[in-house]
């Protein structure tokens, strides 16, 4: 989820059409503004009356709630509307100035372009996009496989359809890194709201053949370069706090965690035997 998506005071509820036609099922949004935090001025005594509200009165057979994970008592709040509850992972959002980003050695044969630098049409850059992401994220394990509802393979599809959106509305808003002229790597990417804030990742993988040689340095190297360019302040990116691999290639490029985020499905009373 990008990181504007997250922010504000009070409570966002809204249907997902697309999730739910993707699953078969039901689906709802509830998520709980980084404000509201014990630390800030927003009390989350409130909003948790109202987390408990919105969840026994959505007919939705699946929530899937977000809240600032330093805001414990949200958790007590879903339960206490009956629905089942399954923790389904934390998100850590990470970042750091472009010019803090290492800028690894060049590495021959490798580079990074934009997708509209790559020959052939949408097509063409349709298929490089859902390869390289069924690729890397087949197994990765997102929020949707914590509930047994949800078939895994219309989680993967869903992301390749998500990859797709972003790359093919702009293809200058996808990064992708070419290792002796075959695609490698993908980084799509959005712009802050606020015009001279931050570039986000929203979604990154490289192919399991090229993991494990710290390629992924160069792809996020290019994504500080593209922030510079845009005159974006820093870069920011999120990911599965179980999934340490990629937070140490992060801590490694200089970025550094700022912020923490709950997932949790909330689902109608037994529909989970
Ligand atoms: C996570 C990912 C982007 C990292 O790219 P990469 O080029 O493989 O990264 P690196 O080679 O720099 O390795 C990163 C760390 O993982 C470790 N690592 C590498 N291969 C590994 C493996 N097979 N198993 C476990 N750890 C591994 C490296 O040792 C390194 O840790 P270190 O800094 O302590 O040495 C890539 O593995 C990937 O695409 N994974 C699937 C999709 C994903 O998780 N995307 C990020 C979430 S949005």
């Amino acid at each position: 989820m990008s990181w504007d998506g997250l922010q504000g005071g009070g409570v966002t509820w809204a249907a997902s059409p697309a999730e739910s036609a993707r699953f078969g099922l039901e689906m709802t949004r509830l998520t709980v503004g980084w404000d509201v935090r014990p630390d800030r001025p927003v009390a989350v005594g409130p909003v948790a009356e109202e987390v408990t509200g919105r969840l026994r009165g959505d007919d939705a057979e699946v929530v899937v709630v977000r809240y600032p994970a330093a805001s414990l008592e949200l958790a007590s709040a879903v339960a206490r509307s009956g629905r089942q509850v399954l923790p389904a992972g934390s998100l850590t959002y990470w970042s750091a100035p472009w010019a803090e980003v290492a800028r690894p050695e060049p590495v021959p044969g490798q580079e990074v372009l934009a997708l509209a630098d790559l020959p052939g049409g949408q097509a063409e850059r349709s298929t490089v996009v859902d390869a390289v992401v069924a690729d890397s994220f087949s197994g990765y394990g997102n929020h949707y496989a914590a509930n047994p509802l949800l078939d895994p393979a219309a989680a993967l599809a869903g992301y390749q359809e998500w990859a797709r959106r972003t790359a093919l509305a702009d293809p200058h808003d996808a990064l992708v890194l070419v290792l002796d002229g075959a695609v490698v790597g993908l980084a799509t990417l959005v712009d802050s709201l606020s015009p001279e804030g931050h570039l986000e990742v929203l979604l990154a993988g490289l192919t399991t053949a090229a993991q494990g040689r710290g390629r992924y340095a160069s792809l996020l190297a290019a994504v500080a370069r593209a922030a510079r360019a845009r005159g974006r302040r820093s870069v920011v990116i999120s990911t599965q706090s179980h999934n340490v691999r990629v937070q140490r290639a992060w801590a490694r490029a200089g970025l550094r965690p700022f912020a923490a985020v709950e997932t949790v499905h909330a689902v109608l009373p037994g529909l989970i035997p």
